[in-house]
């Protein structure tokens, strides 16, 4: 599950480095999009046979977001990717990677990166997609990172965002209660290492194929192509047996997060704040005893938003950090788990 990266790379291009010493990966820019529709969950009481009651006490939800029919995830994702451009300082001509970590692309090819690219005008900007569901922004960041430390990117636009409301099953009360749409941003930069160390000081990334089952959206890719079949049988919408997810989810966000921690040196007593993946509040909690981390140490925005899968975290650090929750030399743990299984942690400092 862990992956030893060292905190800072030896230079490798001198252009971006000359005179100076190993670099770091910085976060200089945050950013949020979510959409105006709220579904409340006395709405949800309209479209399915569930209670305000069940779904504010199973899950911490009071309402979600849902996107207009003809907006597309790269529509959410540009608009969250031009607020952290803008709190940045950075030009979109200055970016050289933009990365979209989605579950709900635009299309099946191309990459929804490419159409954020096009709309944002980052014609310099090299792009693609990453897929590891919920944990896909920590995953990005990851690779983000290692692409900037190792010289040949100075500037990165990392994006999570989702329409999951077009992958809902919306006759199955299991899970259609869950989702929400939205996207979150954060520019990266390549900067020289300071002391104390600044930015992104570890990350674990892990995953288990064998429990892939456990969390699919079966239809529509080579194993099962779109057919009448498959639309009949609702193969194209989210399935998840949750009480098994929960369990995992559990255990394996408190694990990553104490690697994560471990790798730096850190305790949790070091941590600031720890924003968690949004996907249940009975969750948060679980790990907050795992990690005997009391509940106001974490930045929970899952009442209005719901899952956002990939954009629940970029999404909760925006808030977090406009709002000052979050200041300049806290140390911020995030935590992830997802379909795949995957799951992830990484620790900065802002
Ligand atoms: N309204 C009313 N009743 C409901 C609803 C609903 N919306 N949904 C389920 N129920 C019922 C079930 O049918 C079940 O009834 P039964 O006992 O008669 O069969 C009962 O409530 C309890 O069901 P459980 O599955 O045990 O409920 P649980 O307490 O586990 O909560 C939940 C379900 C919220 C899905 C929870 O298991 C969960 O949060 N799981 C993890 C989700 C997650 O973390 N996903 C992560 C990643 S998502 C991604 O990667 C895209």
């Amino acid at each position: 599950m862990k992956t030893d990266f060292p905190d800072t790379a030896p230079p490798i291009s001198p252009s971006l480095t000359a005179g100076a010493g190993a670099l770091t990966v910085r976060m200089v820019g945050t950013g949020c999009y979510v959409p105006e529709r709220i579904m409340t969950n006395a709405e949800m009481e309209t479209i399915v046979d569930t209670s305000e009651e069940w779904i504010l006490t199973r899950t911490g939800i009071s309402e979600r977001r849902i996107a207009r029919s003809g907006q597309a995830t790269s529509d959410l994702a540009a608009s969250a990717a031009r607020q952290a451009l803008d709190a940045a300082g950075v030009a979109a001509a200055e970016v050289d990677l933009i990365v979209t970590a989605t579950i709900s692309p635009d299309m099946l090819m191309p990459s929804t990166a490419c159409f954020v690219q096009s709309q944002l005008g980052a014609s310099a900007a090299t792009c693609f997609d990453l897929e590891a569901a919920c944990s896909g922004f920590l995953y990005s960041l990851e690779v983000a990172r290692h692409l900037l430390l190792a010289g040949r990117m100075r500037t990165a636009l990392v994006i999570g965002a989702e329409k999951l409301s077009a992958f809902t099953d919306w006759d199955d009360r299991n899970t259609c209660v869950l989702f929400g749409d939205g996207a979150g941003a954060v520019v990266l930069r390549a900067e020289p290492a300071t002391a104390p160390a600044r930015g992104i000081l570890s990350s674990v990334t892990g995953s288990d194929g064998d429990l892939a089952h456990l969390l699919t959206l079966p239809g529509g890719g080579s194993r099962f192509p779109a057919s009448g079949e498959t639309l009949a049988g609702r193969m194209h919408y989210l399935k998840m047996t949750g009480r098994e997810v929960f369990k995992h989810a559990v255990r394996c966000m408190a694990e990553a997060a104490n690697g994560a921690l471990e790798q730096c040196g850190f305790t949790v007593a070091d941590v600031d704040w720890i924003v968690p993946h949004q996907a249940n509040l009975r969750i948060i909690q679980a790990i907050g005893q795992r990690l005997n981390v009391p509940m106001d140490r974490f930045y929970m925005n899952l009442e209005h938003y719901g899952n956002m899968s990939a954009a629940s975290i970029p999404v909760a650090l925006d808030e977090a950090v406009r709002n000052e929750k979050i200041r300049p030399g806290d140390v911020v743990l995030m935590v992830a788990f997802g379909g795949g299984f995957t799951w992830g942690a990484t620790v900065m400092r802002w």
